[in-house]
């Protein structure tokens, strides 16, 4: 009997790789960069599973593209909002992501913005590294501002929101979040997490942290009317996706000093153009999408993403599926 075809649309780590070769004649594009839809409409055909990364937009092209053998886009990625659910639930295609695995590096990484923002971390290594320092020990040099003590506001308690209250109760922040659904009062308590409103969150928040999911309807939340809510001297970070703020509008609150820096980790347009401003403005801190970024948490992303897509072809369950309700139909 003929094997089933997978396409991994770009270079991944090994570990899953190594289990599909197992049971799968798999079409590489064999780069680490993101392919053309051109590339992908061209390997895609006929195939009976997609491994995407978040960087490739799986639209109805690409799935009538593969035509009727495809059952199921696995992505590498907790974010699933570059593949249109929608069209894959009409066509009965199980959409599965590698949610959970990547919250303690994402959290990680979103604390390592706290205090490298709060205690200008970059400012004083480049100090040095560009010969500044002259005078050793300095009563006023480089003064930030306390994290203990301070308010860490979350926006979207779910898994990656709960890793950072986590790491926040070890640094005694008071905890306030507001959630799409308020949680139980028992995780609010486990976690010393307070419900506020999404305007409260914004007055009080002296760390503002984003953690919701993308969709249409959380498109620029972060606009001119809610960075002029937040405190002047309160710091935003973003981890979770460029287009929940409105960036044209972060740039004026920044320049306006409407509030005191940002972390982003993630932008409207990834890569980030070298003409955008945000590249020119003091207290803020600019990574190349970095949330999952290390060699355990990819490890088991991999692992994960090609079980999923394994699981899905023996009509077993997945271990993340985004389309519920195509569950009733599996094992
Ligand atoms: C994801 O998987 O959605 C993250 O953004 C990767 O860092």
């Amino acid at each position: 009997m003929d094997r089933k075809k997978i396409f991994i649309t770009r270079k991944i780590n090994s570990k899953g790789i190594e289990l599909l070769k197992k049971y799968y004649d798999l079409i590489f594009t064999n780069t680490p960069d993101a392919p053309s839809k051109n590339v992908m409409l061209q390997k895609v055909k006929n195939v009976h599973g997609i491994l995407c990364t978040l960087s490739e937009k799986i639209d109805s092209d690409i799935m009538d593209a593969a035509g009727s053998n495809l059952k199921v886009i696995s992505t590498y990625s907790t974010g699933y909002d570059h593949i249109d659910i929608c069209e894959a639930t009409k066509r009965g295609i199980y959409v599965t992501t590698t949610a959970n695995i990547l919250s303690e590096a994402t959290a990680d990484l979103t604390l390592g913005l706290i205090l490298a923002l709060s205690r200008k971390i970059l400012e004083g290594h480049l100090y040095i590294i560009d010969g500044k320092w002259k005078k050793g020990w300095t009563p006023d040099l480089f003064l930030g501002s306390n994290i203990y003590g301070s308010t860490l506001g979350i926006l979207g308690l779910g898994n990656i929101g709960t890793a950072v209250a986590r790491r926040a109760n070890g640094f005694n922040m008071n905890i306030i979040y507001n959630n799409r659904h308020r949680l139980s009062k028992s995780i609010e308590n486990k976690l010393n997490a307070t419900f506020v409103t999404f305007d409260q969150l914004l007055e009080n928040s002296d760390f503002l942290s984003i953690h919701t999911n993308f969709d249409k309807d959380n498109f620029h939340l972060i606009d001119i009317r809610e960075l002029q809510k937040m405190k002047k001297t309160s710091f935003l970070i973003n981890t979770s996706r460029g287009s929940i703020i409105n960036e044209i509008s972060l740039i004026k609150a920044l320049k306006n000093k409407w509030i005191a820096g940002a972390g982003l980790d993630v932008f409207e347009k990834e890569p980030i153009s070298n003409l955008n401003e945000l590249l020119k403005i003091k207290n803020v801190i600019l990574l190349p999408h970095l949330g999952s970024a290390t060699v355990q948490t990819r490890e088991r992303m991999s692992k994960v993403a090609a079980i999923n897509l394994h699981n899905i072809l023996s009509n077993k369950k997945p271990l993340s599926l985004v389309n519920r309700e195509l569950l009733q139909n599996l094992c």
